[in-house]
């Protein structure tokens, strides 16, 4: 009763301080020219990316638990102006954008947390972050120097601050936010805007700082910030920065591990060991506050995707997945890093600056040395293609080509950037995985998971094609498609109607010729139609399209269904972009000259009939007729598709393969999914890849030839276990027969690891002594297995203790094998969903063969433990 009565005080004490936002105690924020100090001590701190709206509140308080395992210190999020405020004076703070709360999940799961406001906020988000409302303030431009935008943005910003304030989340109020963003990377353009750019950039720091928040801010890539803000690097690489000023610490506020993707590009990845490396570099030089953009990157949902042309998967290759999955090698390494990098944190905050002492040609060594004789220290090789041996105090050390070891006692190395000793995964997906080795190689490439589908009945609607309500409107000439929308749809319907003559039509015979349409400049897509029937499409960025068109004696109407794909999120004059068409629209063979489109009377619809009719949605959706769709039906472009499907069971994250459509949009239970869209990537470019040498997005690609997205995410707080409603508006003749719903979850988990394993110290097995602090003698080699959540291992592929070739898929057994390998692995991870073994004699029951290295090389396959069946098809 005593005991239980103390629980629920405690509970309750935990929920009250929760509510109050009081996560710590009180603390002070400040810095100095070596870094962040919180709460009277400097720290060296790693954070991690995770934009709230770009994940479901559910699965918030995973990923924080995630990221805090994986060694993160602080949560970074962007604050999404348009999701917060769709009608100016409308604010929403609810579900995905409820951002208060995430703050406060963030908080009581004891990290801390980088508020960056912007308000614009570029992010591959739909506009950069802006409402599109903004555009129509009269007199306004953007981020310059102009007082409607200045006051819009003051307003935003002070907003978000009042709130923060009121909810205590700020650390002097007991909360987690340390530190604030202004602006964003406006340093890249601020010279578009002349003396208008400056000014406007030292009004928002000052503005910013006025609000009193109680921590420091900073401006990123803004080489000229105020003396009270800290200007801070983005990149792939920050470890040459300096801030403009001596009284400021090194900040990272962007470390790029990965790229996002355009619609028919390849997908880019970025290797773990060139990620590990470049942090090591950034702390080895003075760094004290690393972000990875993105630790987890998550979903486009709905039309939240910017432009043009982004994805609905914002995956970033981060080390926790789209679907929340640990990407691995990647987290393990990091995080194997990150406890490196802590256990030199003492010595790296007790010197200002570091001791530089020349290795080699391209070897160096950065010494941390206090109190006579403690001592942390980096060395680096950062030669691109050979390994260096190196003399430091007297003892030799082998550094890969282009790795970093970090040595926290000035001696024993316990990490380098170049030797991975965690698990590799490889997921059921959507997307080529690629698999990168030390070496130049080929990316071997991973079939997707097959399953066999079941279609169900499905049903279908026609789209109307051109106007199809009393909204629709009639104007002289083309207007702005963004003007008429509002971006309250992709979609823009304009018609026109020309009379063409008996002499037309017999010139055109007689020179076997057709009329030309021609449209100067076009953004991001556009269908052609003529008397309802479908001619043509093009998609680009301000360009020409030329398409020949038939038409008949008398009327004809031209529809051009104009389509933004994301609005634009970066660069100067956004307000200005626009999208639609530009320039003149002319059809062009007559004999008597051109007809000036341009000039003819168009009838303008914004959006679709099902959008407005949210057919899509659980309650609107039966109150339209819908038609039964035979298997063999002869479909037409433009049509509403639906169905229902139940749910797999089981925790694995769930996506529907749409590889099989063309382009639109979809629907789950009301909630939208997002646009996809089947384009291949090129076919050339995803060779090699190699880890060494510096990092850009073309480098380490997949999916050439290959649809660019596949797979599209359906959260599980979506569905239910059954009868869930799939809504799918296609855009092209493609039927919906073959799409499937699909698990989404670690399938094969693999390891390899040397008895001489250096550094053998995994983060997770780091030994503590008896006063606490980590030892750094060696100690046994070990492999750690892990399945996602609510899977366990359920066959060994593979098992050997000797001297196996290959890696992960295309493992072998070598001229030295233990018998006893694969009942000692099977014994050690069969049935669990975790398992660790050391590597040694005594665990395989006697050395396999005297005096040579050995090493255990593992294959093994992960499955619901619920049921061996991983996917349910439609
Ligand atoms: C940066 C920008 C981020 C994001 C990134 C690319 O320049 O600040 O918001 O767009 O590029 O993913």
């Amino acid at each position: 009763m005593g005991i239980k009565f103390q629980w629920v005080c405690l509970v309750l004490t935990v929920q009250a301080l929760i509510v109050a936002g009081e996560f710590f105690k009180p603390f002070n924020v400040s810095y100095d020219g070596r870094a962040i100090i919180i709460d009277g001590k400097r720290r060296m701190l790693i954070s991690g990316g995770i934009h709230y709206p770009r994940a479901t509140p559910e699965m918030w308080s995973d990923l924080i638990s995630k990221s805090k395992e994986g060694g993160v210190d602080v949560i970074e999020t962007y604050v999404f102006w348009n999701g917060h405020e769709p009608v100016r004076g409308q604010y929403n703070f609810e579900g995905r954008y409820n951002i208060v709360k995430f703050v406060k999940q963030v908080g009581s799961s004891g990290l801390y947390l980088f508020l960056r406001i912007g308000p614009y906020v570029c992010a591959e988000w739909n506009f950069g972050g802006f409402p599109v409302w903004l555009r129509d303030i009269p007199g306004i431009e953007f981020r310059t120097d102009n007082i409607p935008f200045k006051e819009e943005m003051q307003r935003f910003v002070k907003k978000i601050v009042a709130l923060m304030r009121e909810e205590s989340l700020f650390s002097w109020q007991g909360g987690p936010i340390i530190m604030l963003q202004i602006e964003n990377e406006y340093g890249n353009i601020e010279s578009s805007y002349g003396p208008k750019g400056k000014a406007y950039m030292r009004w928002a720091a000052k503005m910013a700082v006025g609000l009193d928040a109680g921590v420091p801010w900073v401006m990123c890539k803004q080489t000229d910030a105020p003396e009270y803000i800290i200007d801070t690097c983005n990149g792939y690489y920050c470890d040459g920065f300096k801030p403009n000023s001596k009284k400021k610490p090194i900040v990272w506020t962007e470390h790029w591990d990965g790229w996002y993707t355009n619609w028919g590009d390849r997908v880019p990845h970025r290797p773990t060991e060139d990620i590990a490396f470049a942090v090591a570099r950034f702390f080895q030089r003075g760094g004290s506050f690393q972000n990875y953009y993105m630790y987890f990157g998550g979903t486009n949902f709905g039309r939240t995707a910017g432009g043009p042309n982004i994805i609905t998967s914002y995956d970033y290759d981060a080390p926790i997945d789209e679907y929340g999955l640990l990407r691995q090698p990647k987290w393990g390494h990091l995080k194997d890093l990150h406890a490196a990098i802590k256990l030199c944190e003492p010595a790296l905050v007790a010197v200002n600056s570091p001791h530089y002492i020349k290795l080699g040609p391209q070897q160096e060594a950065h010494v941390y040395s206090y109190n006579g004789s403690k001592c942390s220290a980096f060395l680096a090789n950062i030669d691109e293609h050979n390994s260096a041996t190196v003399k430091f105090r007297n003892q030799a050390y082998i550094l890969p080509p282009w790795s970093v070891s970090i040595l926290p006692d000035c001696r024993t190395t316990a990490f380098n950037t170049a030797k991975i000793g965690v698990q590799t995964s490889i997921k059921t997906t959507g997307l080529d995985v690629a698999s990168y080795s030390n070496d130049p190689a080929p990316l071997k490439l991973m079939a997707p998971y097959e399953v066999d589908y079941i279609s169900k009945t499905w049903k279908f609607l026609r789209e109307p094609i051109g106007a199809w309500s009393d909204s629709n409107f009639t104007y002289q000439g083309i207007l702005e498609h963004l003007n008429v929308t509002k971006d309250h749809s992709d979609y823009l319907w304009y018609s026109t109607r020309i009379y063409i003559s008996d002499e037309d039509i017999s010139y055109w015979e007689e020179n076997q010729a057709s009329p030309v349409l021609t449209i100067d400049s076009m953004r991001d897509f556009v269908c052609i139609f003529v008397n309802g029937q479908f001619k043509g499409s093009a998609k680009g960025k301000w360009i020409k399209v030329v398409e020949p068109v038939d038409l008949i004696q008398g009327h004809n109407d031209i529809t051009l269904l104009s389509q933004t794909v994301g609005l634009q999120n970066y660069g100067a004059f956004l307000e200005k972009d626009g999208a639609g068409f530009r320039g003149q629209i002319i059809l062009k063979g007559f004999k008597n000259g051109d007809r000036k489109l341009t000039e003819t009377m168009w009838t303008y619809q914004v959006g679709l009939k099902g959008e407005s009719l949210k057919i899509y949605s659980i309650d609107e959706n039966e109150s339209t007729e819908w038609t039964d769709l035979p298997t063999d039906a002869t479909v037409t472009r433009f049509s509403w598709y639906k169905t229902y499907f139940d749910a797999p069971g089981g925790l694995d994250p769930v996506a529907l393969d749409l590889s099989s459509m063309g382009k639109g949009q979809v629907w789950v239970n009301g909630h939208h999914i997002g646009r996809y869209w089947t384009l291949d990537a090129p076919k050339d470019g995803c060779q090699t890849c190699d880890y060494r040498g510096a990092y850009d997005s073309d480098k380490c690609v997949t999916n050439c030839g290959r649809p660019t997205q596949s797979w599209y995410h359906i959260p599980r707080s979506w569905l239910q276990a059954s009868d869930n409603l799939l809504v799918v508006f296609e855009e092209t003749e493609k039927t919906p027969l073959e799409i499937s719903i699909k698990s989404h979850y670690t399938e094969t988990i693999c390891a390899e690891v040397s008895e001489n394993y250096y550094p053998p110290l995994h983060a997770w097995s780091l030994p503590k002594t008896s006063n606490g602090t980590i030892s750094l003698n060696h100690t046994v080699p070990e492999i750690h297995l892990r399945c996602d959540a609510g899977n366990t291992i359920s066959s060994v592929k593979f098992a050997s203790y000797g001297t196996p070739q290959g890696s992960c898929q295309n493992f072998s057994r070598g001229n030295c094998h233990s018998p006893n390998s694969f009942s000692v692995v099977s014994q050690a991870c069969m049935g669990r969903q975790s398992c660790s073994i050391s590597i040694s004699n005594a665990v395989f029951g006697g050395d396999p063969c005297h005096g040579v290295v050995k090493t255990l090389s593992v294959e093994m396959r992960c499955s619901s433990s619920s049921s061996t069946s991983s996917s349910l098809m439609l």
